[in-house]
């Protein structure tokens, strides 16, 4: 069958899909022209995607022949999954492989900025570091304090594991809260978001971008924040109205920030990237070798289920698209 891969894989995984299948390829390290995709798409069964294509109603038209999405990310909010089910297109996604990595770059985030390694960095670099000083160059201490996590899957849970080894009280909000003995196991205590931003001294977002997440933080939960705490973002831009962030950020009403993502990606918010109190990533939380081989290989096994009609093991909309009976197929 014939498919389409719209992103740089590894060899290994490259050559799987082309033992069995026809396969394009886009392999430039930049996202697809929307005029060419839309043309290499047309004929394909098979599509495995990155989270730089919007697969929306309007590309699906075009696509007639597809039968599997396979999207390389854990999240899918490039996609649209209504309208790929309505044309019963099973979507995946590539979940648990890339937890470790992400929940490590989320603590990278919070050491570089509370700890000023960036500044520091760039500094020694250009010859300014002269003499040690007891009052020179001083962060904040990242042992002990309190980290508030938003949004508990399995990122969320894992940054909240790493935070033990830092001895940090954890806090944590989600649209379901734990049941109080996984709680005690994990050592987390839930709070309502008012509370959770107005105690924590780190505040770490891990939820998916949904309608009901986008701008979750804005100017109102921005002031909610202590003047000592950081803001760390390794999920989605949208998610922090990105213009309030800036302005709390110049106005030093929260301490800084470490943002992996951007609400207009690759773009930033002017004022972003001149102020020194932000570490700013270019959306690397799950870039280690090691993730993104298994990234590339758990998409491209659910592609292979998809094109034989079977459920790839992390379908997203297969009981929308064959009820709840189809489960097990
Ligand atoms: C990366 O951002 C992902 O969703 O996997």
């Amino acid at each position: 069958m014939n498919v389409l891969v719209t992103g740089n894989l590894p060899e290994k995984v490259l050559s799987l899909l082309g033992e069995m299948h026809a396969v394009e390829f886009h392999t430039e390290d930049r996202p697809l022209e929307r005029s060419r995709f839309v043309e290499m798409v047309g004929d394909k069964e098979g599509l495995l995607c990155m989270i730089t294509d919007r697969i929306d109603d309007d590309l699906l038209q075009h696509a007639p022949r597809l039968r599997v999405i396979a999207n390389m990310a854990v999240g899918y909010d490039n996609i649209d999954i209504e309208a790929a089910s309505k044309r019963g297109i099973p979507v995946s996604n590539t979940p648990g492989v890339l937890t470790d990595a992400t929940a490590d770059l989320a603590f990278a985030l919070m050491l570089a900025v509370a700890r000023r390694l960036v500044e520091g960095d760039l500094m020694t670099r250009e010859g300014g570091f002269r003499f040690w000083a007891p009052m020179y160059f001083l962060g904040h201490e990242v042992s002990g304090k309190t980290l508030g996590i938003v949004g508990l899957g399995r990122i969320g849970k894992a940054v909240a594991r790493r935070a033990r080894g830092f001895e940090m009280e954890v806090l944590y909000h989600s649209r379901t809260r734990m049941a109080p003995e996984q709680e005690r196991e994990l050592e987390l205590s839930y709070r309502d978001m008012e509370s959770l931003l107005s105690r924590a001294d780190f505040v770490s977002l891990h939820v998916p971008l949904t309608p009901d997440t986008h701008h979750l933080i804005g100017e109102k939960e921005l002031a909610m924040m202590r003047e000592s705490a950081y803001l760390i973002n390794t999920s989605r831009g949208p998610v922090v109205d990105e213009k309030a962030l800036v302005r709390a950020l110049e106005k030093r009403t929260i301490a800084g920030a470490g943002l992996d993502v951007y609400e207009e990606e690759p773009a930033l918010t002017p004022g972003l990237k001149e102020l020194n109190n932000v570490v700013l990533l270019p959306h690397m939380g799950s870039a280690t070798v090691e993730t993104r081989s298994r990234m590339a290989l758990r998409a491209a096994e659910n592609l292979l289920a998809g094109l034989v009609g079977k459920r790839p093991a992390d379908c997203l909309n297969w009981d929308d698209i064959h009820g709840n009976s189809d489960r097990r197929a």
